[in-house]
């Protein structure tokens, strides 16, 4: 039986029958997903220290306490109402937001909320072998962090499926479990989540680029003119916030080591013999990470991205920050491939929706790697990581037929199959870092070789609080 307290909530869940006796009928199943196909070996017998969120107030959203996993309380908030909110953009820019989802609309609004909500499944179970490799348990508790708010937010996403598209949405909320990462009669949506994560360099660039590809959507999103849809998604954005810290610091911490093994090698590259991951190896997969997040943002040139933004149910990152909202007449400079030759085409700004909001998702990764390469200056190292060109091993869109090098130079098919290899991760690439995260680290305050512990502690507990406690 659902209850207010099983179920934290701000939506008035208690008064709402239908959508209480809706929601009832999905949880057993939902939770059975958890079992089968969330972290593997972690749901028995460990406690988690974990956050959980229990209402929407700045000061005080989330409690943290141990719990096994399968009895964390996922919940539904929305972040509160804005008074007199009006439609921020588009052909309807000044009319009242809609609490409920126009007729002509039904069908795109539930595409978008349905491959947003299938991506937060994907990733718990594209992660879920990774804590028998953890590099210590304060990540692994990050790690599992990450996972239950994921599916919070499959939680959120059902919750408006459940309460504002009828039938449907309770269809689509059934097959949100039903598809699996990486199952070949019934994948997840997007291809980038239906390859499995299986080591933690991959799992902090997730966190890093691809829950950063979450942020933008997310982001736009929220300046939804479907109220609901805005507020969930703007609460969404304070959990994803975290998972991004996670992805950062993760890596921010394996450089830190990095520099040190370095230094100890005598400035030498060479670090995998001490059992650190090398920077060649590093820029691999900011290289293949960032490439197959800019793919999530869709085709440059999009007709439903023009219609989302039209119609009001998709702005861009930040709406406030642009000047002309409706952008009837705006044009957009793009970069793309003619005949096989690069060239700027001018195409109307509503069109090319997706690259705009792919040119602020860059921007925002470029703070990031911009914080990391402080940390080589830190050490006296005149080693830099960076961003590969945008044209560079996409697989969606424009320059998804073309091969272009991490600098963004053009290279014919036999030159790009010969050196691909430099550029991204390698089958001895991935065996040599499963080797050093073959035994996982389950004693508090330890880490793994390659990387160096946080600067801090979660919630304020010490670096060597046991995050992950095995119940007796
Ligand atoms: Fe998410
Ligand atoms: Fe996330």
């Amino acid at each position: 039986m659902i209850s207010a307290d099983k179920i934290p909530n701000n939506v008035d869940l208690h008064l709402n029958k239908r959508l209480q006796r809706a929601l009832e009928h999905w949880q057993p199943a939902y939770i059975q997903w958890w079992r089968d196909m969330g972290p593997q070996g972690f749901q028995e017998y460990h406690q988690v220290y974990v956050r959980t969120a229990v209402s929407v107030d700045p000061s005080g959203w989330a409690h943290f306490e141990y719990v096994r996993l399968p009895e964390y309380r996922w919940g539904i908030f929305l972040a509160d109402p804005v008074v007199n909110r009006t439609i921020g953009f588009g052909d309807f820019f000044g009319q009242p937001v809609w609490q409920e989802v126009p007729g002509e609309f039904r069908n795109q609004l539930r595409r978008l909320i349905v491959t947003q909500g299938d991506t937060e499944p994907a990733s718990v179970e594209q992660q879920r072998w990774l804590g028998h490799r953890c590099p210590s348990i304060y990540d692994l508790r990050n790690l599992f962090q990450v996972n239950v708010e994921e599916g919070r937010h499959l939680w959120a996403m059902v919750y408006l499926l459940h309460s504002y598209f009828g039938r449907d949405g309770r269809d689509e909320a059934e097959e949100l479990l039903a598809r699996q990462s990486g199952n070949r009669d019934k994948p997840r949506i997007l291809d980038a989540f239906n390859e499995p994560i299986d080591t933690w360099l991959d799992f902090f660039m997730f966190t890093m680029f691809t829950d950063r590809d979450g942020k933008s959507q997310l982001l736009s999103l929220s300046e939804s003119s479907l109220d609901p849809l805005s507020r969930t998604t703007r609460f969404m954005l304070t959990e994803e916030a975290h998972h991004m810290f996670v992805g950062e610091t993760g890596i921010g911490r394996i450089i830190e080591r990095t520099c040190e093994l370095m230094k100890e090698a005598g400035f030498s590259e060479d670090v995998r013999r001490i059992g650190g991951i090398d920077l060649p190896t590093i820029q691999k997969h900011i290289n293949l990470w960032f490439s197959l997040s800019l793919d999530l943002h869709g085709n440059e040139i999009s007709t439903n991205a023009a219609a989302y933004f039209a119609n009001g149910l998709k702005g861009r990152a930040e709406e406030v920050k642009w000047d002309d909202h409706r952008v009837v007449e705006s044009i957009y400079k793009l970069e793309t491939v003619r005949d096989g030759e690069l060239k700027a085409v001018e195409v109307p700004m509503r069109n090319a929706m997706n690259e705009v909001l792919r040119d602020w998702y860059v921007g925002d990764c470029q703070a990031g790697v911009d914080r990391w390469n402080k940390i080589f200056e830190r050490h006296g190292l005149s080693d830099r990581l960076r961003l590969p060109d945008r044209k560079f091993n996409r697989g969606i869109g424009q320059f998804a037929g073309a091969r272009f090098d991490p600098f963004g130079r053009a290279l014919s098919d036999e030159e790009w199959a010969r050196r691909k290899h430099e550029w991204l991760p390698n089958a001895a690439d991935k065996a040599f870092l499963l080797s050093i995260m073959n035994t996982p680290i389950y004693e508090p305050g330890r880490f793994a070789n390659y990387i160096a512990p946080p600067a801090r502690g979660v919630k304020g507990r010490p670096i060597n609080f046991e995050y992950v406690r095995t119940e007796v």
